[in-house]
């Protein structure tokens, strides 16, 4: 039997400004992953399980839109492989976090069915494969899941534009906590819209201000001067309230993390609900992991941010 993996993602700097031409920061979660293993099959056909929702079924009786089916079809194709597989599918990434569970899974399939056939796939390829699969839950996706998951490395991006590696000198602790509250992107990013069209010169402004906030923090990150990282999370913050995204609930797990000492923190993703990210700074990670559950956090994670893949 064959077992890959892939990661789980988190934008760091830049959401909903990415939309408008901005640039974004967003790096792997190293210790969230998506597992996928291989193993050949007595009877006919391609068997896939998901195993966290309890569902099998063959490959052949899939739905067009089945997103497992898809990266696997698209795989096997590239590869110029077939056979009689089971195809099972784990993951410890939650789903409609902002975390990008769609794409991990997408890619630790296609890794682990190259790795059964012997014909490792590029970084380029999985993200490409990937990026096929995201189609079908978003629309127009920005790509950025699919490639920081797919390289399994800190990516700036520019829509349309700019896809690159950045480097993070030195690794930190960051901590995620979800609101509980789900929210989808599609909505708040809906919304912007509308709020933009209404006032440009007031958004563009509140754009500008997010990218130039973006090229500090990559400038920061690079020189490992981490010490910057909660005063640009916290003015992050403040824009992304004016842009009308965040909620009580995110600005109440935020109070509760600087109260317990945390250098800063700021929604992740598409805001209203969804993820919290703090720098703890010199704050220790289990207090602010603590303050953040008591605070009523639905879930809390601790991560570091840079590490090696572990
Ligand atoms: O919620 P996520 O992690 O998929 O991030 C959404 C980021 C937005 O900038 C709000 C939208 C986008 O497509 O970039």
């Amino acid at each position: 039997m064959i077992c890959e993996s892939a990661c789980g993602k988190v934008i760091l700097f830049g959401e909903h400004a990415v939309v408008y031409g901005r640039p974004a920061l967003a790096v792997p979660l190293a210790n969230l992953r998506a597992r996928a293993s291989i193993a050949a099959r007595s009877e006919r056909g391609i068997l896939l399980r998901a195993r966290d929702v309890g569902r099998e079924y063959l490959l052949s009786e899939a739905a067009e839109e089945d997103a497992l089916a898809l990266i696997t079809r698209l795989t096997l194709d590239l590869l110029g492989e077939h056979g009689n597989l089971e195809i099972a599918v784990e993951s410890d990434i939650p789903v409609a976090s902002g975390f990008g569970s769609g794409a991990a899974i997408s890619v630790a399939i296609a890794r682990a069915l190259a790795a059964y056939f012997g014909e490792p796939l590029t970084g380029a390829q999985l993200a490409a494969l990937a990026y096929e699969t995201e189609k079908l839950h978003h629309g127009t996706p920005s790509g950025i899941d699919n490639t920081v998951i797919a390289f399994e490395q800190a990516v700036r991006f520019v829509r349309g534009k700019e896809i690159t590696p950045f480097h993070i000198a030195c690794p930190f602790p960051l901590v995620i906590a979800n609101t509980g509250i789900p929210s989808l992107t599609k909505i708040t990013v809906g919304e912007v819209r509308r709020a933009w069209e209404n006032d440009r010169a007031r958004y563009e402004g509140i754009f500008d201000r997010i990218g130039m906030i973006v090229e500090k923090a990559q400038e920061a990150l690079a020189q490992g001067d981490n010490a910057q990282l909660g005063e640009l999370m916290r003015r992050n913050q403040r824009e992304l309230t004016a842009m009308g995204v965040s909620s009580p609930e995110i600005e109440r797990l935020i109070d509760a993390a600087t109260r317990a000492g945390a250098a800063g923190g700021k929604l992740s993703g598409g805001g209203r609900g969804g993820n919290v990210i703090v720098y703890p700074g010199n704050a220790d990670p289990d207090r602010i992991r603590d303050a953040l559950s008591d605070a009523g956090a639905a879930s809390v994670i601790g991560t570091t941010v840079g590490a090696e893949t572990p």
